[in-house]
């Protein structure tokens, strides 16, 4: 089937009480252990592009790369979406070159001037058949150039939402309840906490509506402490328990985005193939096992976290 939008992904996702794995993809060993991870699953999956990835593989090269998965595996429905869009033309650009669906990222934007923004991309987006997420409260931690302080970071409003999805026409809602950016979303020492009572509140005022949730590494400490053990260092590296991004998925969580799981697979297996094979330097031979654990990391995310198994 051809790339799909996300609209009867998340109509299923919400009554089934299950989500959608958002899975950022900047080359194509990521695209292929995350999508062969997907057919063998049965399972519909959104593969998401930063405007760090088009700036690193450039869109053509990206958006070819989709679409060769979308060949070798006619079965699943694959979205491909723009995450972070950061202005109007970035939108614009990826709704004119192919995408399904974008986010337009105005959270850091005083109330007013995220509708108005949000409002503008999603008339353009809806002419041209494409969905959009927007978003409202600020995630700490690392995205692109910008990193959000704990201290700066704020929690999703719940009184804003009915008026924010209203005034923009969004098609669905990222929403901040504790999850963060990046591999050290927590301090060590303390226990990570979703607020899952903001979520309850946002799923009251909009019955139906699906949620988005950035930030939902789990940060596997296997990963984790194979780059530490092969060289690297990453001391206190922490990501949101799986059992909660699971039980986000039973509400109203539609989407759940997942990059730094997929660096940390790559980069710790690299590391330890490197640490093994001092002598090996054909790329094939460690991207190999690199995709091979990333399409392992992604099997486990979509049965035992999202539970979008076999909704292909
Ligand atoms: O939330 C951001 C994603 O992890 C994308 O990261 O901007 O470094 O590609 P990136
Ligand atoms: P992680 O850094 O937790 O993987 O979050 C990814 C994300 O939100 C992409 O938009
Ligand atoms: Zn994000």
């Amino acid at each position: 089937m051809p790339l799909v939008t996300t609209t009867e992904m998340f109509k299923k996702a919400y009554k089934g009480g299950y989500a959608i794995g958002a899975f950022n993809v900047n080359n194509m060993e990521i695209v292929q252990g995350i999508t062969e991870a997907c057919a063998e699953t049965r399972s519909p999956v959104i593969l998401q592009v930063s405007k760090g990835a088009r700036a690193y593989a450039n869109h053509t090269y990206l958006t070819k790369l989709v679409e060769a998965a979308v060949i070798e595996n006619p079965d699943i429905p694959i979205a491909l979406h723009l995450d972070h869009g950061p202005d109007f033309e970035t939108c614009k650009s990826c709704i004119d070159g192919g995408f399904t669906s974008v986010m337009i990222d105005g959270s850091s934007l005083p109330f007013d001037e995220n509708v108005k923004l949000a409002k503008r991309v999603v008339e353009y987006a809806h002419d041209h058949g494409v969905v959009v997420e927007a978003e409202l409260g600020t995630l700490a931690g690392i995205e692109d150039e910008v990193n959000v302080s704990a201290e700066d970071s704020s929690y999703t409003r719940p009184e804003e939402v009915e008026e924010f999805v209203t005034r923009t026409g969004c098609d669905s809602l990222a929403i901040a309840i504790g999850t963060s950016h990046g591999a050290y979303k927590f301090k060590p020492g303390t226990k990570p906490q979703l607020r899952f009572d903001i979520l309850e509140e946002v799923e009251k005022r909009l019955p139906g509506f699906p949620i988005v949730l950035h930030g939902s590494s789990s940060v596997p400490q296997e990963f984790v402490e194979m780059i530490n053990t092969y060289g690297g260092a990453m001391p206190g590296a922490i990501g949101v328990p799986e059992e909660q991004l699971r039980e986000a998925a039973r509400m109203a969580v539609c989407k759940i985005n997942i990059d730094s799981d997929l660096r940390l697979a790559m980069t710790g297996t690299i590391r330890k193939y490197f640490a093994e094979h001092p002598d090996h330097f054909d790329p094939r031979q460690y991207l190999k096992p690199a995709r091979e654990n990333i399409k392992a990391m992604v099997k486990h995310k979509l049965i035992d976290v999202l539970g979008c198994n076999g909704k292909a």
